[in-house]
């Protein structure tokens, strides 16, 4: 008798130990994400990382997996949805499974710059978009600034006709391949990590990116002309999934969302003098021409594309174009 009991004791013990023992693990946090440390994402993970584990020291634990290194972008939704990563932050062009509307970033000409942007993004309707995945069980957390796109190629491109028959790397977007389609040129959807070496070996002949990608990729280094267009924007919403948040204890979450706040405010502040730096860093490696178009040159390249606006705008909805055109004033 006192045998079973003693036994009995010794396992409840032990069970109760290891319970301690998990209650005690800290959360892990897996980051994915497919650019460079260097660059306005790789730099708000990694600062997230630091201020998480600084103020919640045993409770959560953040793994950051930079370069595509754990999950390219065709896979990290995907990831994210089956509990495989908690956090990503794919760039605005890449949610077009989940919801339509998120496509109005994408619309070329439509921001004049990266304040119009912000300001469309702390909008009610922009805010708004955070949330309009829920049902999928994808919250938004933030949005994160990269920057306005640049067009490069191997061959200068001062007007619209200079694209034509040309083959561009686009991310997986239907308006992105609409936009080179407006210039005769041929789009091909392809992965971040494989650009680079579809440049170099001519499966594409040209692209779309920020500097900071640009630079960062080495893209400029099998490049011979970037048109500086600034003719798109390429940010980023952080997401995860909404089932592993809400279930976070109070405390922790709480904390994160104050966390994400702070780290926004710096990636948003320091993603414009990132880019310049690599602007200028490209500049010194002097493998790439920086061409700067004329007002007339840069109206073409609008009146070309924009026509892309009315292709989109049932799947989009004319208010939400309308409240992003309204940034710019
Ligand atoms: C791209 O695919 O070009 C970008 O979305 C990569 C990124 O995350 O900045």
């Amino acid at each position: 008798m006192f045998k079973l009991t003693a036994k009995a004791l010794a396992c409840a013990l032990s069970l109760s130990i290891a319970g301690m023992a998990q209650a005690a693990d800290p959360i892990v946090i897996k980051f994915s994400h497919v650019v460079a440390d260097h660059t306005p994402k790789g730099q708000g993970a990694a600062l997230f990382k630091k201020l998480a584990e600084e103020r919640l020291g045993d409770k959560v634990k953040v793994e950051v997996y930079p370069n595509s290194s754990l999950f390219g972008d065709g896979k990290e939704m995907e990831a994210l949805l089956l509990g495989d990563v908690q956090l990503i932050a794919p760039s605005l062009a890449k949610f077009e499974q989940y919801t339509k509307q998120i496509q109005v970033f994408d619309l070329p000409f439509l921001f004049q710059d990266m304040a119009a942007v912000d300001r469309f993004q702390l909008s009610p309707e922009g805010q708004a978009l955070l949330t309009s995945m829920e049902d999928k069980n994808i919250t938004g957390l933030a949005y994160w600034h990269n920057g306005l796109k640049q067009l490069s190629a191997n061959k200068p491109l001062r007007e619209p006709k200079d694209a034509r028959g040309m083959k561009f790397r686009v991310q997986a977007s239907a308006v992105l391949e609409e936009q080179f389609k407006a210039v005769k040129a041929n789009p091909r959807k392809m992965s971040f990590a494989e650009v680079y070496q579809g440049l170099q070996t001519g499966v594409v002949n040209g692209a779309e990116n920020p500097y900071s990608n640009i630079y960062s990729q080495k893209m400029h280094e099998v490049q011979k002309f970037i048109t500086e267009s600034n003719h798109g924007v390429l940010d980023y919403m952080l997401i995860t999934n909404t089932t592993f948040w809400n279930g976070l204890p109070a405390d922790v979450r709480s904390e994160l969302d104050k966390i994400i706040v702070e780290v926004t405010a710096e990636v948003n502040k320091q993603a414009g003098a990132l880019n310049d730096g690599d602007k200028q860093r490209i500049l010194d490696a002097k493998t790439t021409e920086i061409i700067t178009l004329t007002p007339e040159q840069r109206a073409e390249w609008r009146a070309a594309m924009k026509p892309v606006w009315g292709k989109f705008q049932a799947e989009i909805g004319a208010d939400l174009i309308k409240a992003a055109d309204a940034a710019n004033q």
